[in-house]
């Protein structure tokens, strides 16, 4: 496995690379959900190359950019034991050199869910990705489910920007009580760990809700939050039932619907969401 830190470097070995390459984008301290993403990743390309980079421009000036976690020996060594061919783990300064001044932007979308709370967030994920489909020039990238809105963003700016490559999105890996696997749950003690579960326990409540016959947005919405509530370490930050494409609000719940929420729990904020189909 080649472990390259340079954009120079890289371009030399993504000649020795045999098509078609399949790109796993990450910010590291990997789980089973990103490797679920380079598994099927395997499956569909010759070739396999990882990326680790926590990404400054996507982090407000008041989120966890510093205390992201990071455990690059043991990433490097899972990476290697899944047979990856290539890992790509630029610094910052690589990256973002001095006088470094453009930006990849997606209006509109970008805006709601996640944007309304985030207001630079994925203008920085938009900016980085562009960057690194154009150094690891990928046949296939691939994103999770859990993160829905970003995929959706990023499928918009291939689709705007005509740039050449599929985009993949992977269901969402979930603990056996239904929390999505996100790096950011190692900062939930223990008794925020238990608290958690009321987000995907909120989704599968309107999701039972809406098999039962109910097609109010208005009701589903308001059946969460009542749900949520009752756990006393959780605070909503939003909950949106939206049109999978638009991302506009729905007043009414036609398929396919998402569903989607942040909350904190503790200090952790946590996001989640389901698609009724
Ligand atoms: O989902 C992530 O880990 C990041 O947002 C990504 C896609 C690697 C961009 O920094």
């Amino acid at each position: 496995m080649e472990i390259i830190k340079t954009i120079v470097d890289f371009r030399k070995v993504r000649l020795s690379l045999t098509e078609p390459v399949g790109l796993v984008p990450t910010m590291g301290y990997l789980h089973e959900g990103h490797m679920s993403l380079i598994r099927q990743a395997k499956m569909d390309n010759s070739s396999v190359v990882v990326s680790i980079f926590v990404n400054p421009m996507q982090f407000g000036a008041d989120e966890d950019l510093d205390r992201y976690p990071r455990n690059m020996e043991r990433d490097l060594s899972q990476l290697q034991k899944e047979g990856v061919d290539a890992v790509f783990v630029p610094s910052t300064a690589e990256m973002y050199p001095i006088h470094f001044s453009s930006r990849v932007e997606v209006d509109n979308i970008t805006q709601r869910l996640e944007g309304a709370s985030r207001p630079e967030h994925f203008r920085g994920v938009t900016t980085v990705i562009a960057k690194l489909f154009n150094i690891i020039q990928p046949t296939r990238a691939y994103f999770g489910q859990k993160d829905i809105q970003q995929a959706i963003v990023i499928c918009k700016m291939v689709a705007d920007l005509n740039m050449n490559l599929i985009i993949i999105t992977l269901p969402t890996v979930r603990e056996p009580d239904g929390l999505a696997l996100s790096s950011r749950n190692s900062y939930l003690n223990r008794r925020e760990r238990k608290a958690a579960r009321v987000l995907y326990q909120s989704l599968m409540l309107a999701k039972k809700l809406w098999q039962e016959g109910e097609r109010d947005a208005k009701t589903l919405h308001w059946e969460m939050v009542r749900l949520i509530r009752k756990e006393p370490l959780a605070a909503i930050d939003y909950i949106s039932i939206a049109d999978t494409k638009t991302l506009m609000e729905r007043e009414e719940v036609k398929l396919p619907t998402l569903v989607s929420l942040a909350v904190k729990i503790g200090k952790t904020r946590l996001i989640d969401n389901v698609i009724l189909e």
